[in-house]
């Protein structure tokens, strides 16, 4: 139910003419065939994920069942690709402000500790009740500093507190099937549950695998919603022409609009609940598309910086620089067609005109007027937008959301001639970190780290 717009007015609206519309339904023509190529070759796993059905939901559903019997609270101990995700649909489908109000009836409050910064996580375990919490540990490599640190604080914590049974009662391993610590420690007899992400199946694209759905259902949203989504946009996007696949388009648009210098593609949800999915695509651009590659015997760099913003707020915020700065910004819209609730706006003051147009009206029709008002604001200055117009915010939307835009990244790192899968900075940056941190095996990489910040 997304209100795409015909392929030649979203070209009119880019600046795009029929030349350039033609050129470009020819590369993402080809650009879906390796897509195409790498599924067929078992690279993409995020694309089966839709489609697990009951046996790969089974295993977590009995998990969060487990848990739910004795605990309030479901801690996700992950970073990145491993945190993102859960944060972003618990805030759109229990709102930014749900950690304010009382935990719903029958669902555990969700945290997500995306960081190993001491002054969060000491708040979190010194807070939550040890008897009614859960720790999830995510780690699709086992390895993570950050999350490890955050394991071995919360255990021992449970330990100290409870004893070892109940503390490993508490905790629950989200990795890969056979490699990495995570797995070690349950191999070496440590009674602790345990669920795979799919070897196939990277860290920012694992929203709908374990990683995702447990934090998920702990916190009781729909999981079999939101692959049901999923497996409907993946339906949607089949086509190899443009105007028939909503993914596709979307990626010929961000890559045309970055090779004419729009380096920044600007997220900007008209809800505040939806905060979480622009920071969690903010992690899939960027880490996806932000690549060096050889070209013609010279190194080359590609990839849009994402920029999470919220309308309305930001229009009070970024959107001055949005206007009058550098040419340099793709700003892609989500707007909601309905928002679940509604206000309408009180007539107290008739007296004052420039307050009284608004009493009677909704807020809906006033943050609907304001995305609106800024799209016809940026076309007069000659700036693109696009829109992907959401009918709602539910867990079906939010799946269907996901996939169209991680097959867009992939489908644009394939236009791009770059590999959307693998993540070379993030992996220097850890192992720089664990040469630092005295990790054995890592010496070379502390002598480098140690010379550098001499030099
Ligand atoms: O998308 C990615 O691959 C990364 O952001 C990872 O998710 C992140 O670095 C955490 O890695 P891991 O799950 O191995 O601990």
């Amino acid at each position: 139910d997304y209100g795409f717009c015909a392929a030649e007015r979203l070209g009119a609206a880019a600046g795009l003419d029929d030349a350039a519309l033609a050129r470009l339904q020819a590369e993402f023509e080809r650009a879906m065939t390796v897509v195409s190529a790498q599924k067929a070759a078992g690279k993409l796993g995020f694309m089966d994920l839709p489609f697990m059905g009951q046996d790969g939901l089974a295993p977590i559903l009995a998990e969060a069942k487990r848990l739910g019997e004795f605990c309030e609270n479901f801690v996700v101990l992950g970073i990145g690709g491993s945190a993102l995700g859960a944060t972003a649909v618990d805030m759109a489908l229990g709102g930014c402000l749900r950690h304010a109000f009382a935990r719903p009836a029958g669902a555990m409050r969700l945290f997500v500790a995306d960081n190993s910064d001491p002054r969060m996580f000491a708040a979190l375990l010194d807070n939550l009740d040890p008897r009614a919490t859960a720790f999830n540990v995510v780690s699709k490599s086992g390895s993570t500093a950050e999350t490890m640190s955050q394991y071995l604080a919360a255990r021992q914590m449970l330990e100290q507190k409870l004893g070892r049974e109940e503390a490993l009662r508490r905790l629950v391993f989200t990795t890969d099937p056979q490699a990495g610590y995570l797995r070690k420690i349950i191999a070496a007899g440590d009674d602790i549950a345990v669920l795979s992400v799919p070897p196939n199946v990277g860290g920012r694209y694992s929203v709908l695998s374990a990683v995702g759905l447990l934090p998920l259902a702990c916190a009781g949203h729909d999981v079999a919603a939101l692959l049901e989504g999923a497996a409907q946009m993946a339906g949607r996007c089949q086509s190899p022409v443009l105007g028939e696949n909503p993914a596709l388009m979307l990626a010929a648009l961000a890559v045309e609009s970055f090779r004419r210098g729009r380096n920044i593609f600007v997220m900007m949800p008209y809800a505040s609940d939806l905060l979480g999915l622009a920071q969690w695509f903010g992690q899939l651009w960027a880490e996806s598309l932000g690549k060096a590659k050889a070209l013609d015997g010279a190194e080359v760099h590609v990839g849009q910086t994402p920029v999470a913003a919220v309308g309305a707020t930001d229009q009070h915020s970024q959107l001055q620089l949005y206007m009058e700065g550098p040419q340099d910004k793709l700003i892609c819209f989500l707007t909601i067609d309905d928002y679940g609730r509604d206000l309408t706006i009180p007539a107290l003051h008739p007296e004052l005109t420039g307050l009284s147009y608004l009493g009677g009206q909704t807020m809906s029709r006033l943050i609907k007027a304001e995305a609106t008002a800024t799209a016809a604001a940026l076309a007069r200055q000659g700036r693109p937008s696009l829109s992907l117009r959401l009918p709602r915010i539910d867990a079906n939307v939010i799946g269907q959301v996901f996939y169209l835009l991680e097959l867009a990244t992939v489908a644009a790192g394939a236009a791009l001639g770059i590999d959307p899968l693998d993540q070379p900075g993030v992996e220097l940056g850890k192992q720089l970190t664990y040469g630092l941190m005295g990790r054995q095996g890592f010496e070379d990489q502390a002598a480098q780290v140690r010379a550098m910040d001499a030099g």
